[in-house]
């Protein structure tokens, strides 16, 4: 059997946004029976949240579309690009800090990529940061994961991302 898609999800703080996205895309992974072809983890550029659980905010409004939300925050690391093999960063700045920290990967492998680059029903580029607003920048996070994770299985599962 071939080895386990890598999959990391990279936002700034690792407490909403990227929690979220290694939730949702398990999440549809179990659906599909999955979970051996996979590896999913999260990851912040910054290390404020070392060691925190997801956002409570993120949390409920997962929980209103059955989706639990485990996980502890940590902060990116070099050599997550050559551990992981897709690296999706939640918006630009999240991404420029990401080129910054693969300069320090002795062998990178990793495709990193803007998340929304597999949104199909969303126009948007990047998911926005939620941490200041009210509850449905929450929504719109998942929204946009939602999206994204379901096509990326689509893709993943049809052989086009090969
Ligand atoms: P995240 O959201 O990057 O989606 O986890 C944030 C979490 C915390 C902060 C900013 C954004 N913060 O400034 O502490």
């Amino acid at each position: 059997m071939d080895s386990p898609t890598r999959l990391l999800f990279v936002c700034l703080g690792n407490i909403c946004r990227s929690p979220a996205g290694e939730n949702v895309m398990n999440h549809l992974i179990g659906k599909e029976g999955l979970e051996s072809q996979f590896v999913v983890d999260s990851a912040g550029t910054a290390g404020y949240h070392i060691g925190n659980p997801p956002d409570l905010r993120m949390g409920r409004a997962a929980k209103t579309r059955g989706i639990a939300m485990c996980g502890r925050a940590r902060q990116v690391k070099p050599s997550d690009f050559s551990d992981f093999d897709w690296i999706f960063a939640m918006d630009r700045s999240n991404y420029d800090d990401l080129v910054a920290v693969r300069k320090k990967c002795d062998a990178p492998t990793a495709k990193l990529v803007l998340f929304c680059d597999f949104c199909e029903a969303h126009s948007e580029s990047e998911v926005p940061d939620p941490y200041y607003g009210g509850p449905e920048g929450f929504d719109k996070v998942l929204d946009l994961l939602e999206d994204g994770c379901g096509v990326f299985l689509r893709k993943w599962k049809s052989g086009e991302l090969d």
